[in-house]
C-alpha cells in the first residue's frame, strides 16, 4: 500500500492572544507543501482562525470535545459545535488532558464516538511516561491505550493516531530514530489488529519536540505519516519548515 499523505498538525494548546492567533493563521495559509496542514487553536480563537483560513487548504481542528452531543455541561464544547465552526479534526486524549483532567481510555473512546458522529476525524493521542519507558513498558502501555481508546469505525472515519511520549513533550528531548521506528511499527501492528485491513492506511503521527532541525529524519521513518507539533507550531516559519520536510 502507498504511504498515506502526511498530516502536519499544529496544536496551539493554551497559547496566544486573538491577534497572535489570527497572525499565525495568516502565516500558515501561504503554504504550498505536499503534506496536509492542520491547525488546532484554543476554543475562543476557532471562529476567527476559521475566517483567516477560509479559501485555503489548511484544515481546522479542536483540541478536545465533550462526549455528549449537547446538554448541561458548563464549560464544555461539543463535537457538533466544532464541526459547525468549520473544524474537520479534533485532538482527543492528549497526555495533558489525560493528566490535567484524569481522562481515561474509555472517556477518550466515548469522545471519539461523538466526534465521528459529528463528522469530525479524531486524532487520538497515546504515549508512555519516562518511568514506563525506562521500565521497558512503552509498547504495551501504548497498545493498551489504543485498545481502550479507539472506537469501532475509527479507520473508516479517517481517524488518526498520534504517538507522543510524555517525556518528549515540550522538553527538547526526543526518542532515537530507532526507538520511534520500533514504536510506530508496533502501532501499525496494533491498528491492523484493531481496525483490520483499513488500519494499513491509517495515519500515525509522531509528536514531542518536533522542530525544523529534526523533522526530516523523523518524517522519513517507516510508519511515520506526519507530526503533531506543539511549540514549533507557534511560529509560522517553523511550522512551514516542518511541513516542507514531510
Ligand atoms: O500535541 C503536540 C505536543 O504535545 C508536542 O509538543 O511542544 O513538544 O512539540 P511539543
Amino acid at each position: 500500500m502507498p504511504r498515506p499523505r502526511p498530516l502536519i498538525a499544529g496544536n496551539w494548546k493554551m497559547h496566544g492572544t486573538l491577534a497572535e492567533a489570527q497572525a499565525l493563521a495568516c502565516g500558515v495559509v501561504a503554504c504550498d507543501a505536499a503534506a496536509e496542514l492542520l491547525v488546532c487553536p484554543p476554543f475562543p480563537h476557532l471562529h476567527p482562525v476559521a475566517a483567516a483560513l477560509a479559501g485555503s487548504a489548511v484544515a481546522l481542528g479542536g483540541q478536545d470535545c465533550h462526549h455528549a452531543a449537547k446538554g448541561a455541561h458548563t464549560g464544555d464544547v461539543s463535537a457538533w459545535m466544532l464541526r459547525d465552526l468549520g473544524a474537520s479534526y479534533v485532538i482527543l486524549g492528549h497526555s495533558e488532558r489525560r493528566a490535567d483532567h484524569a481522562e481515561s481510555d474509555a472517556l477518550v473512546q466515548a469522545k471519539a464516538v461523538a466526534a465521528i458522529a459529528a463528522g469530525l476525524r479524531p486524532i487520538i493521542c497515546v504515549g508512555e511516561t519516562l518511568a514506563q519507558r525506562e521500565a521497558g513498558q512503552a509498547e504495551p502501555v501504548v497498545a493498551g491505550q489504543l485498545a481502550g481508546s479507539l472506537p469501532p469505525g475509527f479507520a473508516e472515519a479517517g481517524g488518526v493516531v498520534a504517538y507522543e511520549p510524555v517525556w518528549a513533550i515540550g522538553t527538547g528531548r526526543t526518542p532515537t530514530e530507532a526507538d520511534i521506528a520500533a514504536l510506530h511499527a508496533s502501532l501499525r501492528a496494533e491498528v491492523l489488529r484493531l481496525c483490520g485491513a483499513q488500519g494499513a492506511g491509517l495515519r500515525l503521527l509522531y509528536g514531542g519536540s518536533v522542530k525544523p532541525g529534526n523533522a526530516k529524519a523523523i518524517l522519513a521513518l517507516a510508519d511515520v505519516n506526519g507530526a503533531l507539533v506543539g511549540g514549533a507550531a507557534l511560529m509560522a516559519a517553523d511550522f512551514l519548515a516542518i511541513a516542507a520536510a514531510a
